[in-house]
């Protein structure tokens, strides 16, 4: 019975801490510039090297990745993912899309706005 209890309140305080994760930035930044992510040999880092034409969209409402909306940064992402890598859309409440998107917010504390610069040959 006390390894019974034990495990409950394990179980509990494991599921706690994965609700509170709030993303990784090194795991994100290792993500963001793996290929793995798609199928098309590209990273996300191809077209925003080192976070370029990114460094507002952790302060975004809503997205326009050419010419369609997104209505949060996780589906910008996805979006990117599906279109732009040719990969498999990540669960947008996933610890990968929590990294991903703590790397992108971290760019918007570095860069001041003004420096966005619009992507180039994509
Ligand atoms: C083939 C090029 C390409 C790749 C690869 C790519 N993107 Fe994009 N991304 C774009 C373009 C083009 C836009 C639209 C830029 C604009 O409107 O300023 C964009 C926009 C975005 C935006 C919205 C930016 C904003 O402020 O509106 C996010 C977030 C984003 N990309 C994340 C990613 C992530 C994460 C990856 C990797 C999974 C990725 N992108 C891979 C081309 C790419």
């Amino acid at each position: 019975m006390r390894g019974l209890k034990f495990l409950i309140i394990l179980v509990g305080v494991l599921s706690i801490i994965a609700i509170a994760y709030a993303g990784n930035v090194e795991k994100g930044k290792a993500l963001f510039n793996d290929p793995k992510l798609g199928t098309s040999g590209k990273s996300c880092n191809s077209c925003h090297p080192d976070g370029k034409g990114l460094e507002q969209a952790g302060t975004k409402k809503e997205f326009n990745i050419m010419g369609k909306r997104q209505k949060s940064i996780e589906e910008a992402v996805n979006f990117c993912i599906e279109m732009a890598l040719k990969g498999k859309a990540l669960d947008p409440k996933g610890s990968d899309m929590a990294d991903i998107v703590a790397y992108i917010k971290s760019l918007s504390d570095k860069v001041a706005p003004k420096k966005k610069k619009a992507i180039e040959g994509c």
